[in-house]
């Protein structure tokens, strides 16, 4: 198993931390990674690094937390995969250097944050994280939404993934003869907005194809929330599919997969 599986499998979304800014070594080094991390789509994403009180700034479900780092991008084709791309390597990072954080997309006083970043009239910023060191205690309310969103479960294997079309559950020792298994059971530990698991993966030899199953309300003015689980979820698997060895490429070109409901294309691997 490697590392990243490792650390995928303790993460955990983190919102009571211990009232401490983080050390100032450790805070360089995410703000190191934050200006150098890409996504496959080549689209920026701007990190911003914002003190609570300088700011003024908090949220209903924190506790603890001394600053936040908000995510910043322009609309258009693809910022939503890039986006959630690239955000998740950041805070991957920083749950690697001890850290905890949480994607918070809802759950925010979103126009203090927007002004906080300094948001261009073309810019949009969907997410922010807190970033600190989690209390040795969760919080009651923490642990109270937790339930409530059943954050420790994941659907079953073959809810999520198929084999060749949508009609045929991919099972794991067929995952694991194609080489993908780690990769799919990493992608199956992603966060999501209200932990709904929106991504469906069709496996096709050493090609995977990546679907968004929708869910009522998530999408916005200017981006689909769930579009953002679905590159949190690509990060997880070709990080993955790389930790064994394989050298995944991204291509967005249409299987024409029969399709389930409420269900769309977004991207392939090819390996
Ligand atoms: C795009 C996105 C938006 C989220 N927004 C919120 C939010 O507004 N408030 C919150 O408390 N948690 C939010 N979460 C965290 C999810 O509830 C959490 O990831 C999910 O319940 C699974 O729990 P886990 O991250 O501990 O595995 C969000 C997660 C994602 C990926």
């Amino acid at each position: 198993m490697s590392s990243f599986f490792d650390l995928s499998k303790k993460r955990r979304s983190v919102r009571t931390f211990n009232g401490e800014y983080p050390d100032e070594k450790v805070l360089n080094d995410l703000k190191e990674c934050a200006a150098s991390v890409t996504n496959p789509y080549n689209i920026p994403i701007r990190f911003v690094f914002l003190d609570a009180k300088d700011n003024d700034l908090s949220s209903p479900v924190l506790s603890g937390e001394k600053m936040y780092v908000t995510a910043v991008a322009k609309p258009g084709e693809h910022m939503e995969e890039a986006y959630g791309y690239s955000f998740e390597a950041l805070l991957m990072h920083a749950y690697e250097l001890g850290l905890g954080g949480v994607w918070i997309g809802g759950t925010m006083p979103r126009e203090k944050f927007e002004k906080a970043s300094s948001l261009g009239a073309d810019e949009v910023m969907p997410c922010m994280s807190p970033v600190g060191v989690a209390s040795d205690k969760m919080g009651m309310k923490e642990a109270l939404m937790r339930k409530g969103v059943k954050a420790d479960s994941r659907f079953d294997f073959e809810k999520l993934f198929f084999l060749n079309d949508f009609d045929t559950p991919l099972t794991e020792k067929k995952a694991e003869e194609l080489g993908v298994l780690d990769a799919l059971l990493n992608l199956r530990l992603s966060p999501s907005a209200v932990n709904k698991q929106p991504w469906r993966v069709v496996v096709c030899g050493n090609e995977a194809h990546i679907f968004e199953r929708h869910d009522n309300g998530y999408i916005t003015e200017h981006y689909d929330l769930q579009k953002i689980d679905i590159g949190i979820a690509m990060y997880h698997f070709e990080r993955e599919l790389k930790e064994s060895g394989k050298e995944p490429v991204l291509e967005v070109k249409d299987p024409g997969i029969k399709c389930p409901d409420r269900t769309d294309y977004v991207a392939t691997f090819r390996w």
